[in-house]
């Protein structure tokens, strides 16, 4: 019998605040059909929220309340192996192992840094600005191949390569697999609301610019119907949404929610103005999200239950990722612990 190649997917999310609809589109929605089709580790990567500072208690209500929405999503413990970043301590290490190999230079390229750190560069925490080491570890210290991800996540993974490559040229090993980053659907990036030039984010000051996973059917037909559009009329090609970015993104919302291409979503509603077209555009978000947000209250009501499941996830991820750290420590000359 031939053997298949074992393919293993990796993707983190930060318990920075509630999921958006930008993760859910983005990501989330895609990593739950993974779960059958491979090997699936999922990590709330709470080491890399505190790049930025965060409110202690605030910081795990939000850990447990990514738990729930990703498993109110469709992320089940008994196929897929979800867990918290900072319960196994392979993250750290091997991120520490990566600030040594990574170059300054390469770091200095990246544009989340440069977003993130705002107009203040040099008072930005060393963290944030290593932040794409980390995420490196993340994903290689179970020698993860497959990374589904949204399109913002593009250049960490080019990085992540570059990293691996240059440990297994300095070391002399074939030690780390090239990782191919998963971007998938025509949500691939969700604009804020308010303003169609910057990624939909659970940061933004603005709740307004965002669809959080647990807001109730108000909150969203209020957020759709104060999105900011244009005068002009649903056009008939995609050609017309050319320098449209607020149309370009409710239409590309309306065809991920349905399941549909973009082109689809004109064809139906070509000539409608925005007015209208935001009604139909909440009543399908709300029929999708709410009941996500249902499960997600349901799930909360039981903390000791999620903590258990993500215990249960971390020593799961550690018993994978432990016999790799211990071969890179060997490669490296890290003398034997004992
Ligand atoms: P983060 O919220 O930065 O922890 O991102 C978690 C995941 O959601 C990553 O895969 C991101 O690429 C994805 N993501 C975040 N914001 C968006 C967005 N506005 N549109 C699409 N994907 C997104
Ligand atoms: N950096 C990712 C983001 O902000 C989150 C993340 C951390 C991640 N580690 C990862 C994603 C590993 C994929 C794989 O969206």
């Amino acid at each position: 019998m031939v053997m298949k190649p074992m393919t293993r997917v990796f993707s983190g999310i930060q318990p920075s605040g509630v999921p958006t609809l930008g993760n859910y589109l983005g990501a989330i929605r895609n990593w739950v059909p993974m779960q059958d089709a491979h090997e699936s580790i999922f990590c709330i990567v709470d080491l890399h929220a505190i790049t930025v500072w965060q409110d202690p208690k605030e910081l795990s209500r939000q850990t447990r309340e990514m738990a729930a929405a990703l498993i109110a999503c469709g992320l089940d413990s008994k196929r897929c192996t979800l867990f918290v970043q900072s319960h196994v301590p392979a993250h750290a290490e091997l991120g520490w192992i990566f600030n040594c190999v990574a170059r300054i230079g390469w770091l200095n390229r990246m544009t989340q840094f440069k977003d993130k750190a705002g107009k203040d560069r040099e008072a930005a925490s060393a963290g944030l600005y290593v932040y794409p080491n980390l995420m490196a570890a993340d994903i290689l210290a179970y020698h993860a191949t497959k990374v589904p991800v949204g399109d913002d996540q593009k250049q960490h993974l080019e990085l992540a390569n570059d990293i691996a490559q240059k440990f297994n040229h300095d070391y002399g090993v074939e030690f780390f697999p090239n990782i191919e980053p998963l971007i998938q659907g025509v949500a691939a990036r969700v604009m804020s609301l308010r303003d169609g030039t910057k990624k939909m984010s659970k940061s933004d000051p603005s709740d307004q610019s965002r669809i959080n996973l647990t807001d109730d059917a108000d909150a969203i037909a209020l957020k759709i119907r104060r999105a900011k559009t244009d005068a002009e009329p649903i056009p008939e090609h995609m050609a017309g949404l050319e320098g449209r970015p607020e149309a370009r993104n409710l239409v590309g919302i309306m065809a991920a929610i349905t399941d549909t291409l973009p082109e689809n979503v004109l064809r139906e509603h070509s000539g409608q103005g925005f007015g209208a077209f935001k009604g139909t555009l909440t009543e399908a978000l709300v029929a999708h999200l709410s009941p996500i947000a249902a499960e997600m209250r349901r799930l909360l009501t039981d903390p000791g239950a999620l903590d258990a499941a993500l215990h249960l996830g971390a020593e799961r991820a550690n018993a994978v990722a432990e016999p790799i750290m211990k071969q890179a420590r060997e490669i490296i000359g890290l003398l034997p612990a004992r």
